[in-house]
C-alpha cells in the first residue's frame, strides 16, 4: 500500500469516526432529554450482589478470555512474521543506500570515472609536490571492473579503502573524513554499495550495512 493510500484511508476513517461520535453524543443527549430529569450516574443504585456475582462477573470473564485468546494469537503471529519484516526492511535500506550512492557518484565521481562509471581520463594532471612534474593524462579506471582488477580481494573492501584514503599521488582524491576528506562513513558506505551493484559480472555480493561498515578500517 502506498503512503498516499494509507493517508487517504486514515483521513476518511478519522472523518467517519468524528461523525459517528457526534451522532452518538447527540442521540444520547436526546434520549436523556426525553427521559426527563433523573439522578446523576454516581447517585443511582449500583448493580445488586446477585448481578455482581452472576451475569456481570461472567461478562468480565468472557471479555478476559477473549482478550487472552486475542493476545495468544497475535503475539506468535508477530513473532513469526518478525524475521520476514526485518529482511524486507533491510533490503529496503540497501536499495535506498544504492540510490543515494548513485546520486553521490554522479555529483562527485562521474567527472573522472565517467557517467556510467565506464572510466575516463584525468586531463593534464600534475603530480603535487614533485618538482618539474609535467602535466600528463591519467586514466581513471572503469569502476564496473573493480572485481576483475582485484580478483583476490573483496571488491567492496577495495572500493572502501580506495574511496576513504584516495590513492595519492594519483589524481584519485581522499574522500573519507577520517583521512582529511569531505565524506562521512554513511556516504562512503552508499558509494561502495552503488559500485557493488554495478559490477559487470553481476555476481551477488553482500552489501555493506551502515552499522557494520562504520567500524570498518581501511586496509
Ligand atoms: C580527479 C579524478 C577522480 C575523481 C574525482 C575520483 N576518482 Fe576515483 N580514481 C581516479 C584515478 C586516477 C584512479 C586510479 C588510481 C590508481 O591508479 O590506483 C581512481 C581509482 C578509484 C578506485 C579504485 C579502483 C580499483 O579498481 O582499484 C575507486 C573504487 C574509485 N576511484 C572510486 C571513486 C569514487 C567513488 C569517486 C567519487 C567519490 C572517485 N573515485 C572520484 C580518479 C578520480
Amino acid at each position: 500500500m502506498s503512503r498516499t493510500t494509507v493517508l487517504i484511508l486514515a483521513v476518511v476513517s478519522a472523518i467517519f469516526l468524528f461523525v459517528a461520535l457526534i451522532l452518538v453524543v447527540s442521540s444520547a443527549r436526546e434520549k436523556a432529554r426525553r427521559a426527563g430529569p433523573s439522578a446523576p450516574p454516581s447517585r443511582r443504585p449500583g448493580p445488586t450482589d446477585e448481578a455482581l456475582e452472576g451475569p456481570l462477573l461472567e461478562k468480565y470473564q468472557v471479555a478476559g478470555v477473549a482478550l487472552t485468546v486475542f493476545l495468544a494469537v497475535l503475539l506468535p503471529f508477530l513473532y513469526l512474521r518478525e524475521p520476514v519484516r526485518q529482511k524486507a526492511a533491510a533490503e529496503k535500506e540497501l536499495t535506498e543506500s544504492v540510490r543515494l550512492g548513485a546520486a553521490t557518484y554522479h555529483e562527485f565521481c562521474a567527472r573522472c570515472h565517467g557517467p556510467e562509471a565506464q572510466g575516463g581520463t584525468v586531463k593534464r594532471y600534475v603530480t603535487p609536490g614533485v618538482k618539474g612534474a609535467k602535466p600528463t593524462d591519467v586514466a581513471a579506471p572503469d569502476l564496473r571492473e573493480i572485481h576483475s582488477r582485484h580478483p583476490d580481494d573483496d571488491a567492496g573492501a577495495v572500493a572502501w579503502t580506495a574511496i576513504q584514503k584516495g590513492r595519492p599521488p594519483t589524481p584519485m582524491p581522499t574522500w573519507g573524513v577520517r583521512y582529511g576528506g569531505p565524506m562521512n562513513d554513511q556516504q562512503i558506505t552508499d558509494l561502495v554499495n552503488y559500485l557493488l551493484s554495478i559490477q559487470s559480472d553481476d555476481k551477488e555480493r553482500p552489501m555493506l550495512e551502515f552499522e557494520a561498515a562504520a567500524g570498518r578500517r581501511a586496509i
